[in-house]
């Protein structure tokens, strides 16, 4: 809570190109969202460089990604939205919360495991901490909601207790964030294997639909998408790709998936998938336009970030010089 309004919080990640999943998983709820709340969305390039980066594509995919939140829905006269690395709260209040995070609970984040598994030359510090970094962007809000996709819960987990536990050493100096995930979409696999999650750093392109492929290549790749000889449009887990597609078009035409089972009833696997493919297409086009448009005007959006950096700055240092005074750091007389 700041004063009497309830905040959310969310943010991505600027590496690699935003897939379908990170649109159904979180930035569509975002959007759905942001009437209800205080809202701060950032774009989270300090989380960029826990794997290496080349500096000017990761620039300029931060821009990007800044563009594509305000092409999504979001208004930025409205919602914050801001560079993590503009605001120099989040790794202050990163260092603080790290430590009150114990090593185990770390060890135990399976994102790490993962990410670790896949850059095992570079298994830095940054790394294994990076879940402390996300603790840190939600509670410097005092956030009480976070939307995200099902792979982040364990980090939310996280964030909830080390909150609990900092407040029950220092009082209530934190608001305990709940996360939010839609009813579809929170979890998007990919096209070509349903057992893994849609994911921006897929080696195979046609696993995963980025937001800014054409509606040709959306199709082609639905049609190439991995289902089962069952034969049957069914939602259940023995048919992990066809379920895979039936979430993903129930999320784009606000459907359940009882009612998309229903409509697709008796048809086969390829009329269903071109009705995927469509409904993706129609879906992302609105966005498509709106970022090309957005995106050549440099002055509207430089105004952006300034002013948003200004407003997320303000209100993380309020919670920043709490928390500073209570583990007992001097006060500050300048
Ligand atoms: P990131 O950048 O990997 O993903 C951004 C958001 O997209 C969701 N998502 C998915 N949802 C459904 N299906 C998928 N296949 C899929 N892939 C990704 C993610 O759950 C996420 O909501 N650590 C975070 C970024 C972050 C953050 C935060 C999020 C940093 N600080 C504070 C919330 C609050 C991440 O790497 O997300």
């Amino acid at each position: 809570m700041i004063g009497e309004q309830k905040v959310l919080f969310s943010g991505m990640q600027a590496t690699g190109s935003l897939t379908l999943g990170n649109y159904l998983g979180a930035l569509k709820n975002w959007v759905s969202l942001a009437d209800e709340y205080m809202t701060f969305y950032s774009v989270v390039d300090l989380h960029s460089i826990t794997v290496r980066q080349d500096p000017a594509e990761l620039r300029s995919r931060a821009r990007r990604l800044l563009t594509l939140y305000i092409a999504a829905g979001l208004d930025p006269e409205k919602n914050c939205i801001y560079y993590q690395s503009h605001v120099s709260g989040h790794a202050e209040l990163a260092w603080i919360l790290n430590c009150f995070t114990y090593m185990g609970e770390l060890n135990r984040m399976t994102q790490f495991k993962d990410k670790a598994a896949k850059h095992a030359d570079n298994i830095n510090a940054g790394l294994f901490t990076y879940p402390v970094l996300m603790a840190a962007d939600i509670l410097l809000y005092q956030a009480d909601v976070v939307p995200v996709g099902k792979d982040q819960l364990q980090h939310l987990e996280l964030t909830r207790n080390l909150a609990q536990r900092f407040n029950a050493i220092y009082g209530d100096v934190f608001t305990i964030p709940e996360p939010y995930m839609g009813k579809t979409g929170a979890s998007i696999k990919s096209l070509q294997d349903p057992s893994k999650k849609m994911s921006k750093s897929d080696e195979n392109p046609n696993a995963s639909i980025y937001l800014t492929d054409d509606p040709d290549t959306i199709i082609r790749k639905f049609k190439r998408a991995v289902t089962d000889s069952e034969g049957q449009i069914l939602y259940r887990e023995e048919q992990p790709g066809i379920r895979n597609l039936i979430d993903i078009y129930s999320a784009c035409t606000g459907k359940t998936p009882e009612e998309t089972v229903r409509e697709f009833d008796g048809k086969g696997y390829g009329e269903f998938k071109m009705a995927v493919g469509e409904a993706v297409v129609s879906t992302l086009r609105p966005l498509q336009e709106r970022f090309q448009q957005l995106f050549q005007d440099k002055a509207y959006l430089d105004g952006i970030i300034k002013e948003n950096a200004q407003k997320a700055q303000y209100y993380s240092a309020k919670t920043l010089r709490k928390v500073q005074k209570k583990v007992g750091f001097p006060e500050r007389l300048f």
